[in-house]
């Protein structure tokens, strides 16, 4: 059966939020993408645990190793219903701003893969990125802001990383932004 919708994670991490995601919609396809190893191999040793032979990964979920801007610029206009950014790497140090995920020079490659009222979720835990995040959204009108706010929101999966920051007392943002 075809995908209703092509969603998106970049960067999964260990994997669970995108596990979640694929197994609550599966008339979704979810294609997840990280770059760093050992998350990619903690994902797949939980889809395919060694000794399982009858372990079956979702059908809807699909990995993609590599830097997730690569396969952004490869999809077609429109094509993604949902693009996921939960704790991108933060880049704390203003001469490291340029790495950020959030950044004005990718919101139009995001926009144009996002279908008119596609939803963009981010979330971060580190004020220098909370700030830069709300001024990177507050330049451009590419995305209409649904809602930004400091409580995971009901079927958003938790993730890994978040666990670790809230244990470490830090206080995440969580933003919904529509595509226009
Ligand atoms: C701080 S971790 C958060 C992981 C996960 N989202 C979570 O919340 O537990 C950020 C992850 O994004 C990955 N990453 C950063 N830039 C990426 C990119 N351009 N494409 C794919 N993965 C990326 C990193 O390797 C890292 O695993």
């Amino acid at each position: 059966m075809a995908p209703r919708e092509i969603w998106l994670e970049v960067g999964f991490g260990g994997g669970e939020h995108a596990q979640a995601l694929a197994a609550q919609n599966p008339d979704m396809g979810l294609i997840a993408a990280e770059v760093f190893e050992t998350g990619i191999c903690s994902l797949l040793s939980r889809l395919a645990p060694d000794g399982d032979d009858d372990a079956a990964p979702p059908a809807n979920l699909r990995l993609f190793t590599d830097d997730a801007r690569l396969l952004i610029r490869e999809l077609p206009d429109g094509g993604l219903g949902k693009l996921f950014l939960m704790f991108p790497d933060p880049w704390p140090k203003a001469r490291h701003a340029k790495r950020r995920f959030v950044h004005p020079a990718i919101l139009p490659e995001i926009a144009r893969v996002l279908a008119p009222g596609g939803e963009w979720r981010i979330a971060s835990d580190d004020p220098t990125y909370q700030d830069w995040t709300d001024e990177v959204l507050a330049g451009q009108d590419l995305f209409m802001p649904r809602s930004r706010v400091l409580m995971r929101p009901e079927g958003w999966p938790p993730t890994r990383y978040e666990a670790k920051a809230i244990a470490a007392g830090r206080q995440p943002v969580y933003w919904s932004l529509a595509r226009i």
